[in-house]
């Protein structure tokens, strides 16, 4: 099986052996990373970062990565690029083809990311859209992986909206490598029944097992990882605070869903975080509502369950492996 010259779009695009081969390449490039070893088989190779959203994570993981694979990397942000604005998406798509080996695109719609890939002829990656957000899932399966020894049978447990790309991406990503996946939410924030509907097929080959639960008390059932997002994601109006604080708060990640969950159960979250004051948002949040913490209490994510730094740390593997496995043609 090769991924070279593969676009990196979306979870439902990927077999369960093609996302093994991801995680298999990734705790290679951390192994030499750590050792020292160097890696820099993409030399000479050039790869464009267009970010329409902000970004900590996804863009430093992609930029160290290019750096140890001996790449140069070119970051456009919003305001400095005329995509959208004053040229089309195909058109900057095929001018960034011509210059560059890969694309990364972080932004609105899934649609452009895919416009982006059939329009540029060069590998292209998905840095998160508002629907998919696949290389946050590579990492998260790594470090699942890296604690737990395994993926398939175990049970992940998704609290927030599960909506958007988070929970989509985590419920395709689950069913494709047989781990079970729980949404915990109002019933408004189950993800839309066309996905569910493909990812119960793809479970029953698989023999993962999908949950919609509305009860805080039972989502973490059996659970081996608890998982859970910001309420309001990146690019959606401030006005729904408000309605998302009243609907979310009795689903926050606190140490009674951590104890509903196994004994030796995970805390993931793919960050950035609302777990304290130490934010702006935070902060007009608590000035408005009262809330000190939101989505997951302070406690938890900073408790001994909490590996969302090692995950975080796991971006950048994972990344890297996204980038070497579709540019070269041996790994
Ligand atoms: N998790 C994640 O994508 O983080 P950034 O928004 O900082 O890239
Ligand atoms: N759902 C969040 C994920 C951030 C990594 C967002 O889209 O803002």
């Amino acid at each position: 099986m090769s991924l070279y010259k593969k676009h990196f779009l979306k979870m439902l695009d990927l077999s369960a052996a093609e996302i093994e081969e991801y995680l298999r390449v990734a705790a290679l490039l951390k192994e030499k990373k750590k050792a020292g070893v160097p890696h820099d088989m993409l030399r000479g190779k050039n790869i464009a970062l267009l970010f329409e959203k902000t970004s900590t994570r996804t863009r430093c993981a992609f930029e160290v990565a290019a750096a140890d694979l001996g790449m140069h990397a070119v970051y456009l942000d919003p305001k400095s690029s005329q995509l959208g604005k004053k040229e089309s998406i195909a058109d900057t798509a095929k001018v960034l083809g011509r210059m560059f080996d890969a694309i990364e695109y972080r932004g609105y719609g899934q649609e452009i990311v895919e416009e982006i890939a059939r329009e540029s002829g060069v590998p292209t990656f998905n840095g998160l859209t508002n629907e998919s957000h696949p290389t946050q899932i590579l990492a998260d399966f790594l470090t699942i992986r890296e604690e737990k020894g395994t993926l398939k049978g175990l049970t992940l447990a998704y609290y927030g909206d599960a909506r958007y790309n988070m929970g989509n991406s985590l419920m395709v990503g689950a069913a494709k490598v047989g781990m079970n996946f729980t949404a915990c939410c109002p019933e408004k924030y189950f993800p839309d029944p066309a996905l569910v509907a493909k990812c119960r097929e793809i479970a029953a080959e698989t023999g993962s097992v999908l949950r919609f639960e509305t009860d805080p008390a039972k989502g973490s059932a059996h659970a081996d990882a608890v998982y859970t997002d910001v309420w309001v994601s990146m690019g959606e109006p401030a006005e729904v605070w408000e309605e998302r604080i009243a609907d979310l708060s009795p689903y926050r990640v606190t140490t009674e869903v951590m104890a509903g969950a196994k004994e030796d159960a995970i805390f993931l979250h793919c960050l950035p975080a609302f777990h304290d004051l130490g934010t702006e948002i935070g902060r007009a949040i608590h000035e408005r509502f009262g809330l000190t913490e939101m989505e997951v209490s302070d406690e938890v994510f900073l408790g001994k369950q909490s590996k969302v730094f090692d995950e975080a740390e796991n971006r950048l593997h994972t990344i890297k492996s996204v980038i070497a496995l579709s540019l070269c043609d041996s790994v």
